[in-house]
């Protein structure tokens, strides 16, 4: 594989939280184009492992490189869907200022041109929100509000997408639009998706890796029971609700 097209480089990371170790030694290399999909349980790590990359949480040990530089640095390179992105929904904000933010890192002099408010409204129109751009963002419902933070992210022009369980909330036709959006902007960037849904993600990644403080990879969309098991350290068949894992082989 090819170092020079490495987007994101992750070398023997340790991160402890009060001295637990949340991620144990974890190495990961993304390239311009990749689709990696993360799995693992509840406190597994992945939130970290994002925070990580975006320079949020300092490794105590091993190697963090993104777009060839520091995380810190590389911040405004990054898009970034949070989890249960927080929001105070009584904020008297419309849509299409929230999805303006996303472009705060490439304004000048903090004033929003017509070209950022065109990619702003050509991101609301990627997740069918654009109707809905002058409406305030707590009157929105759960899985609008969470396309509008996609939208934001997307309107950074991000050269990196990081999602973090980005259709959580999100109905089913809107998931399947966003995972083939999602697809369709892989040719323009590298995308990492944290995700449950394993059937989506088996669908729609080209590769997985599993996290449970270590990091299960191999660089494809082939996992095995091992590895499964070995991150949920529970039998395959409990953890995909009763979708048995070789559904990420035939696809
Ligand atoms: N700021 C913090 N201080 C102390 N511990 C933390 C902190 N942030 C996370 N942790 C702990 O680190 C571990 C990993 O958390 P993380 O949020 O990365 O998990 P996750 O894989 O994203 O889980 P989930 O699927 O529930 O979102 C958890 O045990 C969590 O309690
Ligand atoms: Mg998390």
């Amino acid at each position: 594989m090819d170092i020079n097209n490495e987007i994101i480089g992750l070398r023997n990371v340790w991160v402890c939280c009060g001295g637990v170790p949340v991620l144990e030694d974890v190495s990961l290399s993304v390239h311009q184009h990749d689709f990696l999909g993360i799995i693992g349980p509840n406190g597994g790590g992945k939130t970290t492992l994002l925070k990580v990359v975006l320079g949020l949480v300092k490794p105590d040990r091993g190697e963090v490189v993104v777009l060839g530089g520091e995380p810190v640095e590389q911040r405004k390179r990054i898009g970034y869907v949070p989890q249960h992105s927080l929001f105070d929904p009584d904020f008297p904000i419309s849509v299409m200022d929230v999805v303006l933010t996303g472009r705060s890192g490439k304004s000048v002099f903090g004033r929003y041109t017509s070209h950022d408010r065109e990619l702003a409204q050509g991101a609301l129109a990627m997740v069918e929100m654009l109707p809905f751009k002058d409406r305030q963002i707590g009157r929105l419902s759960g899985g609008e509000r969470q396309r509008v933070f996609i939208a934001r992210a997307l309107a950074a022009e991000p050269e990196v997408l990081l999602l973090d369980e980005p259709a959580a909330g999100v109905d089913m036709h809107i998931q399947t639009e966003f995972y083939e959006l999602l697809e369709r902007l892989k040719k323009e960037m590298a995308i990492v998706m944290i995700s449950h849904d394993i059937t989506a993600v088996s669908i729609y990644v080209d590769k997985i890796a599993c996290l449970n403080r270590r990091l299960f990879y191999h660089n494809s969309k082939e996992l095995t029971s091992w590895d499964i098991e070995a991150t949920y350290q529970c039998p395959v068949e409990l953890i995909a609700h009763g979708i048995p894992h070789r559904v990420l082989r035939e696809h």
